[in-house]
């Protein structure tokens, strides 16, 4: 069913588990991440990131997509589809208008002052719908879609008073996580984010789910972590397995011949981290 990430949030955080966000970028990641969460019995919240959408004819298609495989393959599990670092309010908008059930406004470049300003505006469209809103605050590392940023960890004063003032679903505090490989281990912030968990009040989202260590997740999720976002390893496990059969087999040319091994391998990876995050058997 789809659903927005309100509810589902609420429950990992009270029972202790983190909802993955897995992003789609295609026909193949939708099927093998919707798949995944029903034999998981796991909810599950699908990231459209705008470069993403675009790539997949946009947010309408990426909406019916969504719904048709949620019908044909009969999905009972909870289901979020969540614009990923939604970059203003016209393209949360323009989600939610074409049935996203959730969105990110990423306006944590702008100022502490602007970023309240912006993501209120989401809210105010946002909730009146239904869709419930993620917010970032601080910079997470590494590049995403072709933005660069470098780290700058979220300030736990700041976290109060933009929960406070736009009355957001969960909040994304960076804290030394990086979109994409990590260089050497990660060092997240976590005296920081306990802080923040206390005074904020609210699930916390961890993006840069790749590559973090199983210790470093399960203390995130002790500490409030009720989302991890993760995108990079799922892709590397598919280019993996494309790379394989095409370097088995040079005459291949029926495209399912190595997007199946694809498939079947982001599935495996994300049916990994339900488990490893604790949602598995919780929808
Ligand atoms: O918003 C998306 C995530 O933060 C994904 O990060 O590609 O490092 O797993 P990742
Ligand atoms: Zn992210």
């Amino acid at each position: 069913a789809l659903v927005s990430m309100k509810d589902m949030l609420i429950k990992a955080k009270a029972e202790g588990y983190a909802v993955g966000q897995f992003n789609i970028n295609n026909l193949e990641f939708t099927q093998a991440i919707l798949l995944a969460a029903q034999e998981e019995n796991s909810p599950v919240i699908l990231g459209v990131s705008e470069g993403a959408g675009k790539y997949m004819g946009g947010f309408i298609a990426v909406v019916h997509m969504v719904k048709g495989l949620i019908e044909s393959y009969n999905i009972t599990v909870p289901v979020a589809i969540h614009l990923d670092h939604g970059s203003s309010f016209a393209k949360c908008k323009e989600a939610i208008d074409a049935g996203f059930t959730s969105v990110m406004i990423d306006a944590s470049h702008h100022s502490f002052e602007e970023n309240v300003k912006i993501t209120s505006e989401v809210v105010e469209y946002a909730h009146a719908k239904g869709v419930s809103v993620e917010a970032e605050l601080g910079t997470v590392g590494g590049e995403e879609d072709g933005v660069i940023g470098g780290i700058m960890y979220a300030d736990p004063a700041e976290c109060k008073k933009l929960v406070e003032a736009t009355n957001i679903d969960c909040l994304a505090p960076a804290l030394g996580s990086v979109h994409g490989p990590y260089q050497g281990e990660p060092n997240l912030g976590f005296k920081e984010m306990e802080e923040i968990s206390k005074l904020a009040e609210l699930p916390l989202v961890l993006h840069g789910g790749t590559g973090i260590p199983t210790k470093d997740i399960q203390r995130s999720i002790s500490l409030g972590t009720a989302k991890i976002n993760v995108n990079t390893e799922n892709q590397i496990a598919a280019t993996k397995a494309v790379r394989e059969v095409l370097a088995n087999d040079t005459k291949v040319y029926d495209p399912r011949k190595y997007l199946i091994p694809a498939r079947d391998a982001i599935k495996a990876t994300v049916i990994g981290k339900m488990r490893e995050f604790g949602s598995s058997q919780k929808a």
